[in-house]
């Protein structure tokens, strides 16, 4: 075994070099120090872990927890404190039991079924934006015609939250995951988006509609345990999970790809091959890196190093998926590689709820989108464009293109 790292350690999180790129010290990190302390900016030290295997590891470990309440929670955000009340029904900051029994009400929502049954439907919605974006003038912001509104439209027709009043989850949604807004502004967000949604839970209530909150109305209220608040967490929870996320992914990708001329007119030639491009994107830009943070409820071993109880941990899941051991030349985006095995959803029982859903989005705006417009290029040069280095999720505020 190994002592612990002596202070100062490195401050977290680390910068990129490149916008493409994980923060080069990952690497070092993992030849040399696997699992190591870092500062967070809050001052406070916590633990990263570098490596697949470790990381693997440590997040199917039951001595965790995922309660961000607990003072030992590795905030990469500023910390704000938060009620029971308020982090009811939010799963990702949930531990069994009541994780498991909350995850089973819409798990089946979410299955891999459902979600080839929704293709149609987001394949229209796709088209339709894109429609739009061709009326306009251009340049045109892709973030606002297309990255932003097709996950937000899907999980809104999923959830039956009036898109229509998207104005108000969208900025919402954004100062919340903002690591630059105050700890004020995130918590009025935070209550904000509660009160629209537990409205929209009593409107559900009294006139149950053919979507997911109804039917989870009707389920709770079947099982007898129908809890108001709590069905308002759910809602918030896939609300803010289910757009932001995927809308990162899609501006990426797509300057990733209009940077990346032979990748591009490789995809266009064989737009069968979307699933497996798509599948390297999520590995090779690993946008929730750090979402995967817990806090250790036991003394833990990882490693050869004693993590003790109360610590707490972020594993680097963009870390191990440039892992050399697992995805040769890592470095490397090749869409030829199988990156299945990437933990870009995360890892055990927190594993992204929504991941075919996303899946699924991605490969269709890709395709959709390089065969209605061919000619897609960026309205300014690359250097220019703004990446999300201060939020939760990774991305990039404002793509300018043309065609
Ligand atoms: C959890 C990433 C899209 C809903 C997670 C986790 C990651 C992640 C890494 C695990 C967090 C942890 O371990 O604590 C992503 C990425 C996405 C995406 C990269 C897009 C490319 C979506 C979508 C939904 C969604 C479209 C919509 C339903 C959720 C939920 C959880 C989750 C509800 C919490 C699951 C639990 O705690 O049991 N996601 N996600 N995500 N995601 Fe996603």
């Amino acid at each position: 075994m190994t002592e612990a790292t002596a202070p100062p350690f490195p401050n977290f999180p680390m910068p990129r070099e490149c916008p493409f790129r994980p923060p080069a010290q990952y690497a070092e990190l993992r030849a040399e120090r696997p699992v190591s302390q870092v500062t967070l900016p809050s001052g406070n030290s916590a633990w990263v872990i570098a490596d697949y295997d470790l990381v693997r590891e440590f997040l199917a470990d039951p001595r965790t927890s995922a309660n961000r309440a607990h003072p030992g929670y590795p905030s990469v955000l500023p910390r704000q404190p938060v009620s029971s009340q308020q982090a009811k029904g939010l799963l990702t900051w949930m531990d069994p039991p009541e994780h498991t029994a909350h995850r089973r009400m819409v798990v089946n929502e979410f299955t891999a079924k459902r979600v080839a049954a929704m293709a149609p439907h987001i394949r229209a919605i796709t088209e339709d934006c894109i429609e739009q974006m061709l009326v306009h003038s251009h340049p045109v912001d892709l973030v606002q015609e297309l990255s932003l509104p097709v996950p937000s439209r899907v999980i809104c027709e999923l959830l039956g939250v009036p898109y229509s009043d998207r104005e108000l989850f969208d900025k919402r949604t954004v100062v919340i995951l903002n690591h630059q807004s105050s700890v004020e502004d995130r918590m009025a967000a935070w209550q904000e988006l509660r009160t629209y949604l537990s409205d929209l839970v009593s409107a559900k209530v009294q006139v149950p509609e053919d979507d997911l909150l109804s039917r989870l109305v009707k389920k709770y209220q079947d099982a007898g345990t129908f809890d108001h608040e709590l069905l308002t967490g759910l809602a918030v929870a896939l609300l803010v999970a289910g757009h932001e996320t995927t809308a990162n992914m899609i501006s990426l990708g797509t300057v990733f790809l209009l940077r990346n001329p032979d990748r591009l007119a490789e995809f266009k030639a064989h737009p069968e091959t979307a699933g497996q491009m798509v599948e390297e994107l999520l590995r090779y830009f690993s946008i929730a890196d750090y979402s995967t943070s817990r806090v250790t409820t036991a003394d833990i071993e990882v490693g050869g190093v004693v993590i003790p109880e109360g610590s707490g941990v972020i594993a680097l899941n963009s870390a191990a998926n440039n892992d050399e051991k697992v995805f040769t030349g890592p470095e490397e985006f090749d869409p030829h590689r199988d990156a299945r095995r990437h933990m870009a959803f995360g890892y055990g029982i927190h594993q992204c709820l929504g991941q075919s859903l996303a899946r699924l989005e991605l490969e269709i705006v890709f395709t959709t989108l390089f065969r209605r417009i061919p000619d897609l290029r960026l309205a300014v040069p690359a250097e220019e464009l703004s990446y999300k280095h201060n939020a939760a999720f990774y991305g990039i505020y404002e793509v300018p293109v043309a065609w």
